[in-house]
């Protein structure tokens, strides 16, 4: 019997229950390639219910760019807020603490590791006969000179991931940025989809071509990078039996692809207006920006200049010497 705690809410599936324990008419149910079956229950049934009370999605929310959080900082001063977060205690927790679920750190991390950029990853069997097609918010580009990009697949009951499996066996990928109009498709992307049904289908998302990898590229998306594995490490010291093994996929880009409206003159940024970025949060919720602030960044010779006290700190002068 798979546990509930084996599965990561939106990484895959919430709640796993043996098939009797589930009413009809809540359950999705999906066969993995291995043949055994998987009973999946959403943990939100009336969640249309909730939906229906909120207000519509404004499609047309202007990005507004205001001050930052406290013009008037000086350095030195940490947080200006009276003291009172040095007022607040802090709970210790080991994630390995005995009895403490695998659950708890995934709510914990996804909840407050947020925003999570989404990484839409389309890879192709090693056949080259299935295309397929899955988002991954434990992603992250962390170089640009060479363009460097992670990827975490998470453990799960049964098979692999088919992304994992298909980058290993192939080496390549593209990797597409996640506007908020895409969301709905992106997510239905994520289902369980069996290896060898196309996840392009499911989601009506559109393939144009890549050229320096044989994954496509999506259509639909205004910013997608065709990247090339480098790298990939199994935590196989975390393994469980009946679970697939954890990894991080490392990747490095071959080519950017940016839609015409979204680039500048000399290809080097991308309009956050056109790109309408969204992020994950923890739980089913997600985040989109509304509004940003700028700050300058500054050296060490201009901070002294403008506060001497800087170069008076201990071991200012010694590196100065
Ligand atoms: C927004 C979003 C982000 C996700 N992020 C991850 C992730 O970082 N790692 C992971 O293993 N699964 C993640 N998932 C779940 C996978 O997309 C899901 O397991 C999918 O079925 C995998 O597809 P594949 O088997 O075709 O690779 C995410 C799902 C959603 C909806």
């Amino acid at each position: 019997m798979l546990e509930k705690e084996q599965m990561p809410e939106d990484h895959c599936c919430p709640w796993v229950r043996p098939k009797e324990e589930i009413s009809p008419g809540k359950a999705i149910v999906s066969e993995h390639k291995a043949g055994s079956k998987t009973t999946f229950v959403s943990k939100h049934p009336d969640f249309k219910k909730v939906e229906a009370t909120r207000p519509d999605f404004n499609h047309n929310a202007p990005i507004d760019v205001t001050k930052s959080p406290d013009p008037s900082w000086r350095y030195g001063q940490g947080v200006n807020d009276g003291g009172a977060s040095l007022q607040k205690k802090h709970v210790e927790i080991d994630p390995f603490a005995e009895g403490r679920p695998m659950m708890s750190n995934y709510k914990l991390l996804v909840s407050g590791i947020v925003p999570r950029p989404i990484g839409f990853i389309s890879t192709l069997s090693a056949d080259g006969k299935t295309a397929n097609l899955a988002p991954f918010s434990y992603f992250q580009v962390v170089d640009h000179d060479p363009p460097m990009f992670i990827v975490g697949f998470s453990s799960r009951p049964g098979p692999s991931k088919d992304t994992y499996r298909n980058l290993k066996e192939t080496g390549e990928c593209v990797i597409n940025i996640v506007s908020e109009n895409m969301l709905p498709a992106v997510n239905a992307t994520s289902i369980d989809a069996p290896y060898g049904v196309s996840e392009w289908a499911v989601a009506g998302l559109h393939q144009a071509p890549s050229a320096t990898v044989a994954p496509s590229r999506v259509q639909e998306s205004v910013f997608s990078i065709e990247a090339k594995l480098t790298d990939m490490k199994e935590f196989e010291n975390h393994a469980k039996p009946g679970m697939s093994i954890a990894a991080l996929g490392i990747v490095e880009a071959t080519r950017f692809w940016v839609r015409e409206d979204a680039i500048d003159e000399d290809r080097s940024h991308v309009d956050l207006k056109v790109l309408r970025p969204v992020a994950q949060l923890g739980g089913i919720s997600y985040a989109r920006i509304t509004e940003t602030f700028e700050l300058p960044r500054s050296n060490w010779d201009a901070a002294v200049k403008e506060e001497s006290w800087l170069g008076e700190l201990p071991g200012a002068k010694d590196a100065s010497a």
